[in-house]
């Protein structure tokens, strides 16, 4: 049986060992994490043995496929070495918080023939493909999107040095799916704001910004993100799509309406066909309304596992040079706020 193993026992570690706690096809080898305790608590639930260091991890196991999931300024001889001893390998967002750096990364993988995959569960949304359709039945003009919510509970998140802040941290998640929906952008101009957020001395970020977009296509786009609001006062995180006739409220990981086509909505919209299965419902008011799954992230890491199982990487949604994209995407935000200029996206 194939081994599987893991570097990062936190957060979102936790959160792909739960995937992982189904799987009866791969052998859940090595679980690795500097805090002993965290590594323990891993391999006491699946069952494989628990690290300190990776390397020995390595050694001792010899793994064939690994999920990376450290902070992001952990990034870099971690995938290096995994790259040296030729282990396909599924890491987490934002993939670096350097661009050099995730371009030697990338192009190591890709001169390995590794597959590679990243943490951008959103893409695998059963809500992608209704997306895909409008978007390709549409003209899209322009694209509005907003993510207001808190600070998140760990650490290394108030520092934009340790974070990327959270344009690169959090909200990428936004600009992947765009990108992965849409298409590639061409620059960005962003504005950034302080000084809302008080009270703790070593938060430095951002507290909210907001982006405009000038996409390849000609299409125009606009994103703000927020760190300041308490859980009551958040908005939801909602991406339009907007057309001359017609727009799509895109809420990541929950839910899509359509409007303006409630004329076709029997019929059927753009080969979307309205399904007596309570998936789709259709109401002259409220649209076409569509409910995300809950299956994304379950999809999302099992499609890694089986392209390693088969071989065939061709199913994976994000690898790391596409993720390296959208890294690009955000850390142009970061330049253009830091510089107060429009910034043109390196995307190579
Ligand atoms: N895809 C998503 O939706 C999603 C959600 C949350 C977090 N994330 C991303 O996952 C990454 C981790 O976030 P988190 O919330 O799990 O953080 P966390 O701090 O909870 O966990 C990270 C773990 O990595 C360990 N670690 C750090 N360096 C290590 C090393 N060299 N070797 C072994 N272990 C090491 C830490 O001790 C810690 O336990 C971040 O990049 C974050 O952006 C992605």
């Amino acid at each position: 049986m194939k081994k599987l193993a893991l570097i990062g026992c936190g957060g979102i570690g936790g959160y792909h060992l739960e995937h992982f706690l189904d799987y009866r096809d791969v052998e859940l080898a090595g679980f690795c994490d500097l805090i002993p305790e965290r590594a323990e608590r891993f391999a006491a639930r699946a069952g494989g043995r628990a690290f300190t260091d990776y390397r020995e991890m390595y050694e001792a196991i010899k793994p064939d496929m690994v999920f990376i999931c450290i902070p992001p300024t952990a990034h870099g001889t971690i995938e290096l070495e995994t790259i040296r001893r030729g282990i396909p390998f599924f890491v987490e967002k934002p993939v670096a918080l350097n661009l050099d750096l995730a371009r030697r990364i990338r192009d190591a993988a890709a001169q390995a023939g590794l597959i590679t995959a990243s943490g951008f569960q959103c893409r695998y949304s059963n809500l992608v493909p209704p997306t895909l359709d409008f978007i390709k039945g549409h003209e899209i003009v322009y694209i509005n999107c907003a993510r207001i919510g808190g600070i998140p509970g760990v650490d290394w998140w108030k520092k934009r040095s340790t974070s990327g802040g959270q344009i690169v941290e959090q909200t990428i998640h936004q600009f992947d799916l765009i990108r992965y929906v849409y298409g590639e952008p061409d620059t960005v101009f962003t504005l950034g704001a302080r000084g809302f957020n008080t009270g703790d001395p070593e938060y430095d970020t951002e507290d909210v910004s907001v982006t405009v977009v000038k996409f390849q296509s000609g299409a125009l786009a606009t994103l703000s993100t927020g760190c300041y609001a308490s859980e009551g006062a958040a908005c939801d995180s909602k991406i339009t799509f907007s057309a001359r006739d017609s727009r799509l409220d895109h809420y990541i990981i929950d839910r899509v309406g359509i409007y303006g086509l409630q004329e076709n909505a029997d019929a059927g919209v753009n080969s979307l066909v309205v399904k007596g299965d309570g998936t789709f419902s259709a109401n002259a008011r409220e649209g076409l309304q569509i409910k995300d799954d809950g299956q994304a992230g379950i999809a999302c890491d099992r499609t890694f596992v089986d392209a390693v199982l088969s071989g065939d990487g061709s199913k994976i949604r994000s690898p790391y040079a596409d993720a390296f994209r959208s890294l690009a995407f955000t850390m142009a935000c970061n330049q253009s706020m830091d510089t107060r200029m429009p910034v043109k996206v390196e995307l190579e």
